[in-house]
């Protein structure tokens, strides 16, 4: 594999914070008596030496649930789905659809070769199930109803139990009414931990980002609300949520790294993050890290995606300033007359600046897939319209519902051309196993959703190794998996 030239980035890197620094410093020695030697205001304190502002993620926090088992590496849990009042807008009860009675779920945290246990129960008033997206789990733990497990009727319980086979940022959600549910509150971050991951990428800071269409007396819009319409565009909620909360506050220390892990939780929005263009260093994504960081000014996450990067604050002490939502272009109407919104406010508390850390620019092998010999699939996501009034989305032109499963054996390496000849982007998502990008301007990693924009298509390189069974694979703005916009992936040994 060739390397864009090697460095670069992180060269650029430093001298953007040097000149921040050295910017920062030229304030506080106006005025100095000229007697004094005009010291350059280097922070004496490097980041690994302190600790992040005391409660910086008190807003943001997760809940943490209780491990059961004494093994340290089995995580045992208990989560019940139910429904809890909260209040998201201001002084309005809305009965949120939950994991455990908390916005997001709980923290799944463990690290990788762990066993996970949870021991699950639907206390909702309606059928629900559990997917693991991202995870490579046994065919039966998928969640998926009607293709590797019964749903779990009301009052209905079940324990999931699998091996964290790949460190990284995931999810959990129903997979049944998805587009319905999730867009009610069930959703939940997993974080599989690698002991080794360098600590210069800074403190952990889990952000679940979503949305919400409530209306003014804080009670859910219809599931269906627009008609074919919003089928086609996708429901976008009113209001943005970090963490099930609205605009909540992160403190920072000038100097002192984040290491960000954000997932696309949203049942239709893209998220384009941006603190005031300031860089952003990708670690990578989906299934851990990439081959190499990335530093960019911005981020976007299309549904269901996850991005974990390093957050180096670089504004002077006592700052207060925005991270930012902007609209991404994923066609016909989606970024006209829309504006950018404010969505976590982040200060940069009193406190004196420390050096950053170097972060690494190799971060890991990912050795490509050999694709020689392998079988081309072609994946052509499609819209039809029955009728003046509905809107029907497919793969080939075929409905989940009337579709047949393709075919793939274990051992056998596929490329699927993704092809999107529809007006509108759909991020798309496959269960059970990671592909490739064959695509040379992206920075080799393992991903399971990616984004095919208006009129184009990507290649896309899976090998089936092992775990034989049906998968599933669709679109993840879950209105247009709801309309049919799914297929199934049947493995045989
Ligand atoms: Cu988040 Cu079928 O998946
Ligand atoms: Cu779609």
């Amino acid at each position: 594999m060739k390397h864009p030239v090697s460095g670069a980035p992180q060269f650029s890197f430093t001298i953007f914070l040097s000149l921040a620094f050295l910017s920062g410093c030229a304030n506080t020695e106006q005025g100095q008596s000229s007697s004094q030697i005009p010291a350059l205001d280097i922070p004496s304190l490097r980041a690994s030496q302190v600790s992040q502002p005391e409660g910086w993620n008190d807003d943001v926090a997760l809940t943490i649930p209780v491990d059961l088992n004494p093994d340290p590496n089995i995580l045992e849990i208990d989560l019940e789905a139910k429904i809890t009042n909260m209040e998201i807008m201001p002084g309005k009860i809305t009965p949120v659809w939950t994991y455990g009675g908390s916005l997001p779920g709980p923290l799944i945290r463990a690290k990788v070769g762990d066993r996970v246990i949870i021991h699950f129960k639907n206390n909702l008033p309606d059928s629900t199930s559990i997917h693991w997206h991202g995870l490579r789990v046994p065919n039966n733990m998928d969640g998926v109803p009607g293709v590797t497990q019964d749903p779990f009727a009301v009052g209905g319980e079940f324990t999931y139990d699998f091996i964290l086979q790949d460190a990284g940022t995931f999810w959990y959600h129903p997979h049944i009414n998805s587009a319905a549910q999730v867009g009610w509150g069930m959703y939940g971050p997993l974080i599989v931990e690698d002991p080794n991951d360098p600590k210069e990428f800074g403190d952990d800071l889990v952000l679940v980002y979503s949305d919400m269409s409530l209306d003014e007396d804080g009670q859910f819009l219809p599931v269906d609300i627009g008609g074919a319409f919003s089928d086609l565009f996708g429901r976008e909620g009113n209001i943005i949520l970090v963490n099930g909360k609205v605009q909540p506050k992160l403190k920072v220390r000038k100097g002192k790294q984040q290491r960000w892990r954000v997932i696309n939780a949203a049942r239709t929005r893209y998220y384009t993050i941006r603190y005031k263009r300031q860089p952003l260093i990708r670690l990578g994504g989906d299934s851990g890290l990439a081959q190499h960081t990335e530093t960019l000014d911005q981020i976007k996450l299309v549904p269901s995606e996850r991005t974990d990067f390093v957050f180096t604050p670089i504004d002077e002490p006592g700052t207060v300033d925005w991270l930012r939502w902007y609209p991404t272009e994923r066609g016909y109407g989606s970024t006209f007359n829309r504006f950018s919104e404010e969505m976590m406010e982040i200060e940069t508390v009193n406190e004196p600046a420390v050096l950053p850390e170097t972060i690494p620019y190799a971060l890991r092998t990912i050795k490509p897939i050999d694709i020689t010999g392998a079988k081309d699939v072609l994946i052509d996501l499609t819209i039809t319209f029955p009728d003046d009034n509905s809107v029907e989305m497919g793969i080939n032109g075929i409905p989940f519902w009337d579709s047949s499963p393709l075919l793939g054996r274990i051992g056998e390496t596929q490329v699927w051309t993704v092809r999107n000849d529809t007006d509108f982007n759909h991020p798309f998502h496959l269960h059970g196993y990671f592909f490739q990008v064959l695509d040379e301007n992206r920075v080799p990693e393992w991903k399971d959703s990616v984004d095919i924009p208006v009129r184009t298509e990507l290649k896309l390189a899976v090998r089936f190794d092992e775990r034989p069974g049906t998968w599933m694979y669709h679109c993840h703005i879950l209105d247009h998996a709801e309309v049919g916009m799914m297929g199934t992936l049947r493995i045989d040994p």
